[in-house]
């Protein structure tokens, strides 16, 4: 069985029009590697960027590199290279702090915006103040905690509701100000519908806030299209920017002229240096900047970037919904559904790029697949996650990466004590 297998991903593999683009990758020998939904890997054009920021730049010209080597204006240089991935135009990105830190600064850019047009409403037609934040049950913990932070500190008295990801649209109505979203799952991989649901939450006055952690550089979409309003991204993921990269914010150019964002730091000044008293916002995308960047870690980024230049997100999409699908066969092939079901959704339309499978033993099956060359991550409590990023995964990875997993489930390899010991980053 596992042999044919070999075939198919054998024929797969060669006829995959990105089976070139790996080698822009530095990974390390006899690793599989499916976990670039949590940490993507150095590519050798950021490896050389990082060796020139350091050695050259910070080293050699050190202060003048602000304007010498345009340090200044890396967060937008960066937006500008994300923006096409997300169908927005290069002035409605830029690249800055974390998502957490984002989503912060859009939940009150968006506030303000409701604010604002309540404010406008005539007397006699006035509604109410809409006063519900809403976003989904299972959403990454630190939107959650965002907004839970902002509800507690926010002067209008807020609620933040958690609903079902199938009965979003259904619990949405005048009284809802935000809602704030994650495309894809970061446990399941479910993909919500971002058009539909913008559109719904539109005709009903919302403004939606997307987090795209899990789908910049793997899934297109088309913020432009779509009439998205606001987002967020991850910068270490598919991305590949290295550990704690910047993230980007893109806001609609229809949102510019009113943003109002709360960390009014002074790189979001109109003008930084002047250094005057008074806090007078930046144009545009400028404005959600707000201390000095991490000059270093966006110089990687930048260079990260470069791998997408010459790829087209059709052809990344396409893959990555190939091998989840191939992965899937794999894995019934070789009967192990039964004793890992998967959480994630079965048409791969409306899944991202991953899989998630329970077991009681997830973290410790996680720790022996590792010990066998192939990364994975697990998710507590039981969630054992295979990522998979089209520029560097191959079909006869998955393969091998199954062959591994089938062992160590039959063999019960997992219950060995070296597998039991939680670590503090799982
Ligand atoms: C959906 C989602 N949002 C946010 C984050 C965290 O982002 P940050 O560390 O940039 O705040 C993650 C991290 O994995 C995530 O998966």
């Amino acid at each position: 069985m596992i042999a044919s297998l070999y075939q198919q991903a054998e024929q797969l593999d060669a006829h995959d029009p990105l089976r070139e683009v790996k080698g822009q990758f530095v990974l390390p020998e006899n690793m599989i590697y499916l976990d670039g939904n949590s940490l993507g890997p150095v590519t050798h054009a950021a490896k050389q960027r990082a060796h020139e920021v350091v050695e050259q730049q910070w080293q050699l010209d050190l202060i003048k590199s602000w304007n010498q080597h345009n340090w200044i204006g890396l967060p937008q240089q960066v937006g500008a290279k994300i923006a096409p991935l997300i169908g927005a135009h290069p002035d409605e990105v830029i690249a800055c702090d974390s998502i957490s830190v984002n989503l912060y600064k859009l939940l009150h850019a968006a506030l303000a915006i409701q604010e604002s047009r309540y404010v406008a409403q005539s007397e006699h037609l006035k509604l109410a103040r809409r006063t519900r934040i809403v976003t989904q049950t299972g959403n990454f913990p630190t939107d959650g905690y965002i907004a839970q932070g902002l509800v507690a500190h926010h002067a209008q008295d807020l609620t933040l509701d958690y609903v079902a990801e199938d009965a979003i649209v259904e619990s949405l109505g005048l009284d809802v100000a935000v809602l704030m979203l994650t495309h894809v799952n970061y446990k399941t991989g479910y993909m919500l519908d971002m058009a539909y649901i913008t559109e719904q939450a539109h005709a009903l006055g919302i403004v939606v806030i997307w987090d795209l952690a899990h789908t910049t550089g793997v899934i297109p979409i088309d913020c432009t299209l779509w009439n998205v309003d606001f987002a967020v991204g991850c910068g270490y993921k598919y991305l590949n920017g290295g550990p704690g990269a910047p993230a980007f914010v893109y806001a609609a150019a229809r949102h510019h002229a009113q943003l109002k964002q709360p960390l009014s730091g002074w790189m979001g000044h109109a003008q930084p240096f002047a250094f005057t008293q008074e806090y007078v916002a930046g144009k545009g995308m400028l404005a959600f900047l707000c201390g000095t960047p991490a000059v270093i870690s966006m110089s990687i980024l930048d260079a990260a970037l470069d791998v997408f230049s010459a790829v087209t997100m059709e052809d990344v999409r396409y893959k990555s919904a190939q091998l989840t699908r191939f992965c899937l066969l794999c894995i019934e092939a070789q009967g192990l559904l039964t004793d890992l079901p998967c959480i994630s959704p079965k048409d791969s339309s409306v899944r991202g790029s991953q899989l998630a499978f329970t077991h009681p033993q997830a973290y410790a099956i996680c720790q022996a697949m590792i010990d066998k060359g192939v990364v994975a991550d697990f998710r507590a409590p039981d969630v054992l996650r295979l990522g998979f990023a089209p520029l560097y995964v191959s079909y006869q990875d998955i393969v091998r990466s199954v062959e591994v997993l089938s062992d160590i489930i039959h063999a019960q390899t997992y219950l060995d004590d070296a597998f039991q010991i939680q670590h503090a980053v799982t």
